[in-house]
């Protein structure tokens, strides 16, 4: 494992491991606090955020590193250095890059060219280190995920439903996505990975009727109906679309009794959710929060173990 780029790319059995080592961080965060020892990780963001920023931060301090961030206006790139340049120029002075760019190829540019692990902290086509930390939260609450079933109503075309589809193929749960047409993800990409469930018990469906995704789900996930990249011209066409896939209480009673909310966030109160159903006692929206962190000491740990203590 050179990279995390994308969850499919991981194969089940990262996937796992990821998860149990995470889950290891979460019991003890500073229980590997010299790996990351005079090393320095480089935080990449071409596009605002809160979480991803902090807690890679984060993670990078308790495992003994030092984070750089820097910001699209402050490279050569911004002056038209090559993304390879600048890639193989970080690569001598960084043990690690995590970026967040729209673009999947510059990202897979990027990391072909840099000799050092590359995470991807959010492109247009896909969020792992959301759908990681999504998975060891669902895994608190559950257990065993065989026979669960989550529920995905609203944007499905969208990275956080990318990055989910490609999760549940392993956890072998049943994940139904609810989603107008137009806003469904490839069906390609839905194939492969119901295919890959089926094989250990799970299912991946995709339908346009909301009420019928919540059916007895066990867990009910939403995002935002505009994400960062998408035209404000698109908008009210976008809201009106999507309205009928706010996750309120009323949706909500269709799911399990016992069945939790859950939203990468940054949330948006009466649009994709209510705040009532945001803020209430099912939401389990800062255990989320929280497992970012945890899921990235894994995912840095799992990447660069081999390389800072086996020599290379
Ligand atoms: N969920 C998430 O990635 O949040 P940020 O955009 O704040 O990083
Ligand atoms: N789908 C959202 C996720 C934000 C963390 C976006 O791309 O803006």
């Amino acid at each position: 494992m050179k990279d995390f780029l994308a969850i499919a790319s991981l194969g089940a059995e990262d996937f796992e491991m990821l998860l149990a080592l995470a889950a290891e961080f979460k019991a003890d965060p500073h229980r590997e606090p010299n790996l990351l020892r005079g090393a320095v990780v480089v935080l990449y963001f071409a596009k605002p955020s809160t979480r991803t920023r902090f807690s890679f931060e984060s993670a990078i301090r308790r495992l003994g590193g030092s984070a750089v961030a820097v910001g699209p206006d402050e490279l050569q790139l911004s002056r038209g250095e090559t993304i390879e340049d600048t890639a193989r120029t970080l690569s001598h002075f960084a043990s690690a890059a995590v970026l967040r760019t729209p673009s999947d190829e510059e990202l897979s540019r990027f990391a072909n060219a840099a000799t050092i692990p590359v995470v991807n902290a959010l492109t247009d086509g896909h969020h792992p280190c959301q759908a990681l930390a999504d998975f060891l939260t669902l895994r608190e609450r559950f257990g065993s995920l065989r026979g669960r079933r989550l529920a995905y109503v609203g944007d499905g075309a969208n990275n956080v439903a990318r990055s989910l589809v490609e999760a549940s193929a392993f956890a072998g749960l049943a994940l139904t996505i609810g989603s107008p047409a137009g806003h469904q993800p490839p069906a390609d990409v839905v194939k492969a990975a119901d295919a890959l469930a089926r094989t250990n018990g799970g299912s991946i469906t995709i339908t346009d009727d909301a009420a019928q995704a919540v059916a007895e789900a066990d867990a009910v996930y939403t995002d935002t109906w505009m994400s960062m990249g998408i035209d404000e011209s698109a908008r009210e066409q976008r809201m009106r679309v999507f309205r009928p896939y706010q996750v309120s209480e009323r949706l909500l009673s269709r799911a399990t009794p016992g069945a939790i909310f859950m939203h990468c966030l940054p949330a948006h109160r009466g649009d994709e959710v209510t705040a009532e159903v945001l803020d209430g006692p099912r939401s389990v929206i800062f255990e989320q929060v929280e497992n970012r962190g945890h899921t990235e000491q894994a995912v840095l740990m799992a990447l660069l173990e081999h390389r800072l203590r086996g020599g290379k």
